[in-house]
Order: structure tokens, then sequence, then C-alpha cells
């Protein structure tokens, strides 16, 4: 066998050398991405565990494998954390992710040719919920929900309608663009009429329902929960599924989970979850307010600047999330590459009149807040992030002088806020060397 130790460490040398490279990069940008977050210093810890490379099929004190002792104690306490957070009968912390949830509870409760109603991917609806994503997987129909620009929300009569005449063996709710509460109080009347079991892709929103500032599904109609927990909930890349509902549909829920959708439940994730859910108990409430303080300032300065905020009508925001048509100044492509190379990082984004079609090229782009409140951001702050988005947008400054600006900007928030403990986001852990 030839020996090519040199070759491969300089491969493995590499790598670590582009994650080192990327923590840099993100640690001189401004994060506005509303799908992101970063954890708490005890969170991330629970990562580099043991738990990470154990096996805990089934549910705590019932499992396939020996070694769970620590195991099952934990899970029980996160499931406890978790009724707790959200004032719910149950919680099922093993997901993987938001669409690990969404997988899991539609395989509960639908069957192949079933039809479902749910958001359109141009009114904001997640890819995990369209006929090409996991709702396509599970071979379900859809109906789109239509969709009201100036209020940028469902249209409730729209809705009521839809819904009568299509009867849908569950209605899904919950965006990637979610600037406003779902209507549910106003279609609950129609919900009890066809007899459809209710979802609330939280994905987005789960930190500011937890923090009490956005809407409270499971009193508003909603039976089930599913989400993200790494968005506005500062946990792991994981997911979670939160249910007010009978014994019997929560049984179909874990049965949905495992062994329906996965079987190793990323133990260490799910302990930083924990973590992330006990720190939130804790500072949730304040976080949730100043993330939606700083959105919707920030809609109102760039509105001012200038730029299509949409929302406008409503405040432009009650989340964490804005929406802007950026078609005049080049299209959301443009606009989103263009702050890129300055260091302002968020995404281009299909708004509700844009066609499917215009994905690679939409007119908007959306812009999160939850990132940069994590690390400090206040009312100053975002006031002064508006003036630099004007500067290299609208003003076109020179781009690599802006870049510095932004670096230097950025520089100045060097904790982690809202969490149990200190430490510099976007540190690099070296524990090779
Ligand atoms: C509404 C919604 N649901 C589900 C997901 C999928 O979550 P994950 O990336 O954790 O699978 C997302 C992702 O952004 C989302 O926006």
């Amino acid at each position: 066998m030839v020996n090519r130790e040199d070759e491969f460490l300089e491969d493995a040398l590499y790598i670590r050398q582009l994650a080192q490279k990327h923590n840099k990069f993100f640690e001189e940008s401004i994060p506005l991405i509303a799908s992101e977050n970063i954890m708490s210093p005890m969170a991330m810890e629970m990562l580099l565990t043991d738990f990470g490379f154990r096996y805990a099929e089934g549910l705590p004190h019932k499992r396939y494998y020996q070694g769970n002792y620590y195991v099952d104690q934990l899970e029980d306490r996160v499931m406890d954390l978790g009724r707790e957070l959200f004032k719910s009968k149950y919680v099922d912390p093993r997901p993987l992710s938001g669409t690990n949830s969404n997988m899991a509870v539609l395989y509960a409760f639908t069957k192949p040719g079933d039809l479902i109603a749910t958001p359109s991917l141009s009114g904001g609806g997640h890819i995990s919920s369209a006929s090409f994503g996991a709702v396509g997987f599970r071979g379900l129909k859809t109906v789109n929900y239509p969709f009201d620009i100036d209020e940028m929300n469902i249209d409730v009569d729209g809705t009521i309608k839809l819904l009568k005449q299509n009867k849908p063996k569950v209605c899904w709710f919950g965006q990637s663009v979610f600037l406003f509460p779902t209507p549910l109080k106003e279609l609950n009347d129609v919900f009890n009429e066809i007899g459809a079991t209710v979802v609330y892709d939280g994905a987005h929103v789960l930190g500011l329902i937890a923090g009490k500032q956005f809407q409270d599904p499971l009193r508003e109609g909603a039976e089930i929960i599913t989400g993200s927990t790494h968005k506005t909930l500062p946990g792991p890349q994981h997911g979670i599924i939160i249910g007010e509902t009978s014994e019997d549909k929560w049984k179909k829920v874990q049965r949905g989970v495992f062994p329906g959708t996965l079987s190793n439940h990323h133990i260490n994730a799910m302990a930083a979850l924990g973590i992330t859910l006990a720190e939130h108990l804790q500072f949730g409430e304040d976080y949730a307010k100043q993330i939606i303080k700083n959105a919707q300032l920030l809609g109102e300065e760039l509105n001012k600047y200038g730029f299509k905020v949409l929302g406008e009508k409503n405040g432009f925001t009650k989340s964490h999330t804005l929406a802007v048509d950026v078609s005049a100044q080049g299209g959301g492509k443009y606009v989103a590459e263009t702050l890129e190379k300055a260091g302002i990082i968020l995404n281009k984004n299909l708004l509700p009149y844009d066609d499917n079609k215009k994905s690679q090229n939409p007119s908007g782009i959306r812009i999160g807040t939850q990132e940069i409140t994590r690390i400090g951001f206040k009312e100053d702050d975002v006031k002064h992030l508006a003036e630099l988005i004007n500067d290299i947008i609208m003003k076109n400054k020179n781009i690599e002088k802006m870049k510095s600006e932004v670096a230097e900007f950025k520089s100045k928030f060097t904790e982690i806020q809202y969490c149990f403990g200190k430490f510099r986001p976007y540190q690099y852990i070296n524990i090779y060397k």
C-alpha cells in the first residue's frame, strides 16, 4: 500500500482552513438571512459531546439499543422544557430539521392522493409544503390559499371559500417569508366545519412565539406546530414538533417521527436544543421584543431611503422579517450579490406577485433581524445598517471601501447575547492542536 498520509493530511487541513476562513468571513459580515442564527456557548458545547456518536431509537425508557441511560434523562428534560416554553401537552424533540418535522406530520395525517391546503411559494410558502417538496414526496395534491398583497397575508374570505369548496384533509400554515401572524382565529369555524387537521409550520417564528411576541397558534386553532430550531429560536440545526391535540393523533405524530421518517435523532443536537429552550425561558421574551423592534425600525429606515418595503400598511412587519421589492434597483439577484461583496449577507426572494419561474432572479430580497439582535444590535445600530445599505445600493459607493466600513462596524459586536455565559461570536474553536 502506498502511504499517502501527507497528501490526505493536506486535504484535511485544507477543509479545516475553509472552516476557519468561513468563520472569519462571518465575523466580518453582517448576517441578515432570516432563517439562520448562532448558538449560545453552552449549547454549542453540546455538539462536541459523545451524545453525537450514539443511537437512541424509539422513545425514552423504551429504546432498542443499550447505552441510553443519560440520553433518556436528557430527552425527558428537553420535552419538559419544550412543554413549559410552548405551554403544550406534547413535544417531540427528535426531528432532525424543520423539513423532517414536516415530513413526520404529513406521514402521520395523510395518505398518498389526499388533498392538503398550503401557502403558495410566492406567498412565502416553504418548498417542503410545495408539490415538488415533502408534500409532493408524500404524493399529496395541494390547493394554495389566495394571498392579499396589501396585507402581506393570506386572504381570509378567499381562504374560507377555498376550504369549503375543497375540504382538504390538512390545513397547513406558516411561511418562509412570514411578516404577519396567520389569521387562524378568523378561520376556526371553517376548520371545524370541514374537520381538517390544522398544522402550523412555525420554523421561522418559533422563537417569537415562545417569547410571546407573535401569535399563539395552539390557542388560536392549530393542533400541531412544526419547526426548525435554529432561526428565531437560536438553537442547533434541528427540528421539533409541538402538539395540543388528542392522544391518538399525537401517537400518530410520534410514529411519523420514528420509524416513519428517521432512525437516529442526533442526540448532541437535541442536548443543544434543551439548553436553548432553557435559555429562551429566561431570555426569550426580551430577545423576541428586540428582534421585532429592530425589524420594524429597519423597515422604516429603508423606506425613508426610498426602498420599497412591503407591508407598509401594517408597519412593514410584526416578525423578524422584511420583504423588499428591489426591482427598481436591479432586482433581487443583483442586490443580494452586491451587498454580499460589501459583507452584508441576505437572500433574493420571490415576492407575492412574482411568477415562480423568476426564482433565480426575483423582484425581492428578504431580510431577518434575529442574528444581528443576537449579537447585540440595538436601534442606533439598525439605523447605521440602513445607512450602509443605502450607501451600497442607492448611492453605489465603492464596494471595497464599504466592505471595510462594514467589517469595522461589525467588529464592535463582540458577545453573543440572551444566553448563559460569554462567547465571542464566530470564534473558531480549535481542538485539533
Ligand atoms: C417555513 C419553513 N418550514 C420549514 C423549513 C425547513 O427547515 P429546515 O431547513 O430545518 O429543514 C424552513 C426553512 O427555512 C422554513 O422556512
